[in-house]
């Protein structure tokens, strides 16, 4: 089933910079547009290798300044309360299955030294690392990133990839991605490559709602219904919790249409049930 899947594997494409509005039953969306993604696996040279000091120092106190922040607005209290309650607590657990930690990586954070919703994002991250005991290490990746913000990523505790992975992550053991407002084709990516009942049932995402994906593919173009293909084959296996924002506050651009993302699929059955869901997409 792999091999076949593998043929249906995206062309490799990545965000440019500019989105394109999408009208929903929702409201209008923003999905990004697309242009070739560089190869993966290939070390990934910093773009800006500068090191300035005083710049780390100031995006060091900009982090303090957003970790803060986010700690004491009320969107994180609530959102401490919507991932502490019983049914996403349990969802949690299953992922864990015996282990103690889930390990975190985080793709398409963007550039904390330029955009504030970037560096809530990431607060968000830190926070929940400091919180609960069961998220492990942090690793980063973004292609974006200059070695100022390396440096900063790493003084907070996070090890910054250098191999640009393209979300092809095969999470042998529980992970938890964390991917803010990512290309579609990152996320499909990622499900493309845990592709199987044990991997899937040990990954959990934070990204944009793979529901709303759903619910604009008719909408939009074939080849982006093709890129999706993963995050609509998916559905039926996942449970989605929306995470809770309030338009009046700063949080809505950095935390807007995103969902915690979880996969229940039973290692007996999957294989035929998955394929076939997967090519009636
Ligand atoms: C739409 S932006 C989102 C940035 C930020 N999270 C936000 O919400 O504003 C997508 C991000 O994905 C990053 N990206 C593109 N290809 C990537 C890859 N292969 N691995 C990780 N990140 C990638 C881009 O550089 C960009 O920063």
């Amino acid at each position: 089933m792999l091999a076949s899947a593998k043929n249906l594997k995206p062309e490799n494409t990545s965000f440019n910079g500019e989105w394109t509005s999408v009208p929903t039953g929702l409201g209008s969306i923003n999905f990004p547009t697309l242009e070739p993604l560089p190869q993966q696996g290939i070390p990934w040279p910093s773009r800006h290798n500068v090191v300035d000091p005083e710049r780390q120092l100031n995006l060091m106190q900009e982090m303090q300044i957003c970790i803060n922040k986010l700690k004491h607005s009320q969107f994180y209290h609530t959102f401490l309360d919507q991932i502490q309650n019983t049914q996403i607590v349990d969802n949690f657990v299953r992922a864990l299955d015996s282990e103690l930690k889930m390990q975190m990586v985080i793709y398409g954070i963007g550039s904390i030294e330029s955009d504030e919703p970037c560096r809530f994002q990431l607060s968000l991250a830190i926070l929940m690392k400091r919180k609960f005991s069961w998220i492990g290490e942090i690793e980063v990746f973004d292609p974006v990133l200059s070695t100022t913000e390396t440096r900063v990523l790493e003084a907070l505790g996070c090890s910054v990839l250098s191999v640009n992975e393209q979300a092809r992550r095969k999470a042998l053991k529980p992970t938890f991605f964390f991917m803010p407002h990512c290309d579609i084709r990152l996320y499909n990516n990622l499900l493309q490559e845990n592709w199987q009942a044990e991997l899937l049932n040990h990954t959990v995402v934070f990204g944009n709602s793979f529901k709303l994906h759903e619910q604009i593919a008719s909408k939009y173009t074939r080849s982006y219904s093709a890129e999706a293909k993963h995050v609509l084959g998916v559905q039926k296996f996942m449970n989605e919790f929306r995470i809770k924002t309030f338009s009046d506050e700063w949080f809505g651009g950095a935390f807007g249409d995103s969902s915690l993302h979880f996969f229940y699929l039973d290692p007996e059955i999957e294989l035929q049930c998955i394929q076939a869901y997967f090519f009636s997409v």
